[in-house]
């Protein structure tokens, strides 16, 4: 049988060139192909998931409360088909699945950028990577939140009415990028039917695209590999082969994820529809993005209110806030392979102590959206009398320079101290070698 398909498609070939493949093996490399699961995870449920779904904000009658024939009770089609897709055997589940999933997902990419930033994976060959790696990041999350959008609760329509005004509010262009992005001004028939289209075509194309484009580089560029490798063969690539001990790897990992997501999704629910009910205006009190966008957030919320011309067009807090700022600490982010270059190709990944400086503004960088996160949270940290209205700003500003400077002096110790006690035992082992020779 091998042979009549060898004949035919010459799979010895893709065996030697592919199937034999080494692939490095440590335990942190395994956070991208978790990424890359959470993505097939995430396009088998939308599928099932959009075969229930209507994306219309047409008004329709809510067929599990009708009202009366004068007085029928009407709700958008959108939530509508949200509520009996939460009705329908599993239809909860899935919703859950997908959502935890697209949370896990976000969050499982940030921990190998964090695993890659680290180790140094960003320098030569592999700064291309970072930067698709970096749009993959901001997809992920605006797939993220569009899907949270669609239900169109009055959870949903509030953040969308967040969203739109953020979009109104780039000087200029401001009101005209809205209406583009949301197919007119909000709340219009169209917003629902183009926020979907985003959703389930544009984004995922755009994020299967990249993920592919960054599959291959990886590919052609070889991954990284483990110090321990440089002990058994240098400058080769030390790894198990993709078949037949790769994929079986990867596949326990994928039913190991799996489950874990199904289990977690069991016991958490999402996003209660039914609590916050059809939207109307009335406005929902300390509203929240997901938690991968609540820095953001937090800048706008200890950002004191301003609004200036400047040549015809208005420049506001909220610009400020909620595009300028993420956008330039976003611009930080894609500059990490400028700012720590290697002249040589890198093949080990580095050890995060030999790099105490590159270490300590990871650290810094980590704190300052943690700090903002918090002050995502200001209502709340006032309402339990932590803050008060009158110090909230100037304490969480404050904190915006103290807790990142703090950490990056606080880790440049820990690297001190554990090159003291490197340096120790080495020296330790030295006077054992010499004392053993005596
Ligand atoms: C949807 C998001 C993402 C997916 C599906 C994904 C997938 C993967 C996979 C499967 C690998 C190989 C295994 C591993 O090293 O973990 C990898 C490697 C890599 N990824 Fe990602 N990734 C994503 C996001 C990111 C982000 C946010 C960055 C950086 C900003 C990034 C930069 C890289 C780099 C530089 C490598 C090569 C690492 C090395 O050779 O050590 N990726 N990615």
């Amino acid at each position: 049988m091998n042979q009549w398909l060898d004949e035919r498609l010459h799979i010895s070939r893709l065996n030697d060139k592919f199937l034999r493949k080494a692939f490095p093996v440590h335990h942190s490399f395994f956070l991208g192909e978790i990424t890359l699961f959470s993505l097939i995870i995430l396009i088998l449920t939308g599928i099932l998931l959009a075969l229930s779904y209507e994306p219309s904000n047409s008004m329709v009658v809510n067929s599990f409360d009708p009202g009366t024939s004068d007085a029928p009770n009407l709700i958008p089609a959108a939530y509508h088909s949200t509520l009996k897709i939460n009705a329908a055997p599993f239809g909860d589940m899935l919703r859950r699945i997908h959502h935890w999933t697209a949370n896990i997902m976000v969050a499982a990419s940030v921990i190998h950028m964090m695993r890659i930033y680290f180790t140094g994976a960003f320098k030569k060959p592999r700064e291309i990577n970072w930067w698709i790696g970096m749009l993959l990041l901001i997809f992920a999350a605006l797939t993220a939140v569009t899907g949270y959008v669609l239900p169109y609760d009055n959870y949903a329509y509030n953040t969308l009415k967040v969203i739109y005004s953020i979009a109104a509010s780039i000087p200029w262009v401001g009101e005209w990028v809205a209406q583009a992005a949301f197919a007119g001004k909000f709340p219009g028939d169209g917003v629902i039917p183009r926020v979907y289209g985003y959703h389930i075509m544009l984004l995922p194309g755009i994020l299967l695209a990249l993920t592919a484009a960054h599959m291959l580089i990886m590919i052609k560029q070889k991954h990284t590999q483990p110090q321990y490798a440089k002990r058994i063969a240098y400058k080769k690539i030390v790894g198990v082969p993709l078949m037949t001990q790769q994929t079986p790897i990867m596949l326990m990992l994928a039913l190991l994820f799996a489950g874990i997501i199904v289990l977690f999704s069991a016991f958490i629910p999402v996003h209660p529809v039914e609590y916050f009910g059809p939207p109307t205006t009335t406005p929902i009190e300390n509203i929240k993005p997901d938690w991968y966008l609540l820095w953001v957030f937090g800048v706008l919320a200890i950002i004191p209110g301003f609004e200036f011309n400047f040549l015809g067009g208005n420049i506001n807090s909220e610009f400020v806030g909620a595009i300028l700022l993420p956008t330039l600490t976003l611009g930080l982010m894609f500059a990490v392979p400028m700012l720590d270059r290697s002249r040589e190709n890198l093949y080990y990944a580095e050890n995060p102590t030999n790099h105490p400086v590159r270490l300590g503004l990871g650290v810094a960088f980590m704190m300052l959206l943690a700090v903002w996160s918090v002050a995502g949270y200001k209502p709340e940290l006032i309402s339990a009398g932590i803050l008060t209205t009158e110090n909230a700003n100037t304490v969480l500003w404050i904190a915006t320079f103290l807790v990142p400077a703090l950490s990056y002096f606080f880790v440049q110790a820990v690297v001190r101290g554990i090159r003291a006690l490197r340096e120790a035992d080495e020296r330790d082992r030295t006077i054992h070698a010499a004392h053993a020779d005596d």
